[in-house]
């Protein structure tokens, strides 16, 4: 599977199907990160980046969108708070995970652990807040939130596929001059 079929936007706008459809991304890219061994390297790497990455743009989008447009109902309040914990705990992980060699006897066990927490997230998520997200916020808010959370999504995913791209040189920079070629460049510029 490549990375954009990961990163599809469904066409559904509203807010709750947007994120429940990352989620079932999570549990799929999980699901798949433990089955991998030592020995399957670029696997590994390249399930972990799009897990990581779309996690990133998942928990923004809740942070900056759904969670502030709950947080000040009381209902509410405190699934937010918790949620945003568990944000923070997934990205300690997500951190460590990224700087363990995919080889190291640790990284199978620690994506684990992170994968047990996520999908406590994710229960949470779906069983409680969102249930409160559709008694509290009406059916045109939900598509308006959604919207907004789309639009963002997309824009940080592109630029994480542009930034993957420049890396493997795909948007190579013109080379550096050698000095020779500098010396003629300033030449034919003071002609
Ligand atoms: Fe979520
Ligand atoms: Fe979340």
């Amino acid at each position: 599977m490549s990375l954009f079929s990961w990163f599809n936007t469904p066409a559904a706008t509203d807010a709750i199907q947007l994120l429940t459809h990352d989620h079932d991304t999570f549990k799929d890219l999980l699901s798949q990160i433990n089955d991998t061994t030592e020995r399957a390297r670029a696997k590994r790497k390249r399930l972990f980046d799009a897990l990581r990455t779309l996690l990133i743009a998942h928990e923004l989008i809740e942070e900056r969108i759904l969670y502030p447009a709950l947080e000040k109902h009381a209902k509410a309040k405190d699934i937010v708070l918790e949620g945003y914990q568990e944000h923070h705990v997934a990205d300690l992980l997500l951190a460590e995970l990224r700087t363990l060699p995919v080889t190291s006897p640790d990284w199978g066990p620690k994506v684990h652990v992170m994968g047990e927490g996520i999908e406590h997230h994710l229960k949470e998520e779906e069983r409680k807040m969102f249930p409160k997200a559709r008694s509290i916020l009406s059916v045109p808010d939900l598509m308006k939130l959604g919207t907004r959370m789309a639009k963002r999504r997309g824009t940080l995913l592109a630029k994480h596929a542009k930034s993957k791209a420049e890396a493997s040189g795909g948007g190579r920079k013109a080379p550096a001059r050698t000095a020779p070629a500098r010396k003629a460049a300033a030449r034919a510029a003071k002609r």
